[in-house]
């Protein structure tokens, strides 16, 4: 039988890809809902070619659906997550509000599938920088266990959701014709910059971004690897980079790390330095894949590779992972 889904959030940067990314996909899904706050009450979102007006998120409404997206911050998550799970909507929940928490599962499906079918109601979608990074690890971490790793993220407007995309472009326009840039999505005027500050500082120095991206790995590849991590916004609308050193137990050369990669689908290579060739946020926006580019020793230490990562953070790091977990389920 077909199943009902809800997409609460489903006006935001990730809900409105949900959708697409729905639409794209040939699920077993009959009836679909879709939710955000008041402000968005009779908003009109095309899926396929049925035209669903957005509703005011209620718990009665959302609650008659088999399962619920969650795509809200995670105030909202911690608020309603249990409400549906105590009236049996199984969630999958794209907020930090339960990630690290020891009953849910936090799933990434090339990675840890089974987890998913694991469930109390609540599953985690992690966060996008981690999804990106898990998946340009594990290939290599398949031939020889990860020790350590050291991660810069250049990381798009969209990934603070649609309001900082649409101040990334405000903000540049102003700058570009000399009026002040004003800034609520950011912490600092965006436009031409970079700033080494997501999401809020912890007394350790590293921000709450850094630690998912470490906290967050271990969990899903059960394993302990240090993962030292540097978080930066810039001036891009959407895909996020990242550069990667990573230390391996035993030496990993090129070719080999070639031949993990190829075995693994959801990881594309596009690395040519002689071609100009490396995956970059325009030539990856729209894509589902991981795409790995600058594959080369690190001459400074015995087992060490550097590489270059570019996903789509809306969709293999945000919606489409949440997707393919529901994929799993139903
Ligand atoms: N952006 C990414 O790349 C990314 C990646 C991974 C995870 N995430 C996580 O996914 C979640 C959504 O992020 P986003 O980037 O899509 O944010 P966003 O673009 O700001 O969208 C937020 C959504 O929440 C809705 N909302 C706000 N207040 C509400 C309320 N009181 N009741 C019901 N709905 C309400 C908004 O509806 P209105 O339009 O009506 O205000 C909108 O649909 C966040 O937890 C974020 O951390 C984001």
């Amino acid at each position: 039988m077909g199943k009902s889904v809800a997409i609460v959030g489903a006006t935001g940067a990730v809900g409105r890809t949900m959708a697409k990314v729905i639409e794209e996909k040939n699920l077993n899904i009959t009836k679909i809902g879709l939710f955000a706050s008041k402000r968005s009450i009779g908003k009109k979102i095309n899926i396929g070619s049925n035209e669903i007006i957005v509703e005011k998120t209620e718990i009665d409404k959302v609650s008659k659906y088999d399962y619920c997206l969650l795509a809200v911050d995670s105030k909202l998550s911690q608020k309603l997550a249990p409400e549906l799970i105590k009236k049996g909507t199984i969630v999958i929940d794209n907020s930090s509000a339960f990630r690290l928490d020891h009953q849910v599962p936090l799933v990434v499906p090339e990675v840890n599938p089974q987890k998913a079918y694991n469930h109390k109601g609540i599953i985690s979608n992690p966060n996008c920088s981690t999804i990106q990074m898990v998946l340009s690890l594990y290939p290599i971490h398949s031939i020889s266990p990860i020790q350590r790793v050291v991660v810069s993220t250049y990381q798009s407007a969209s990934g603070a959701g649609q309001k900082a995309v649409d101040e990334l472009k405000n903000c540049t326009e102003n700058v570009l014709n000399g009026v002040k840039c004003q800034n609520e999505a950011f912490i600092h005027p965006i436009a031409f910059s970079a700033i080494p500050h997501i999401d809020s500082f912890d007394p350790s120095g590293y921000t709450k971004e850094e630690l998912k991206m470490s906290n967050e790995t271990q969990k899903i590849m059960n394993s302990q690897i240090k993962v030292s991590a540097t978080c930066v916004r810039i001036p891009t609308i959407n895909c996020h980079c990242e550069s990667i050193n990573i230390q391996t137990k035993n030496k990993v050369t090129v070719t080999d790390a070639l031949k993990a990669y190829e075995k693994f689908p959801s990881v594309k290579v596009w690395d040519n330095p002689k071609e100009n060739i490396y995956p970059l946020p325009p030539n990856v926006d729209g894509y589902d894949d991981v795409f790995i580019g600058r594959i080369r020793q690190d001459k400074t230490i015995e087992n060490g590779l550097n590489i270059w990562s570019v996903a789509d953070n809306l969709r293999k790091g945000a919606a489409t992972n949440a997707v393919q977990i529901l994929e799993l389920l139903i």
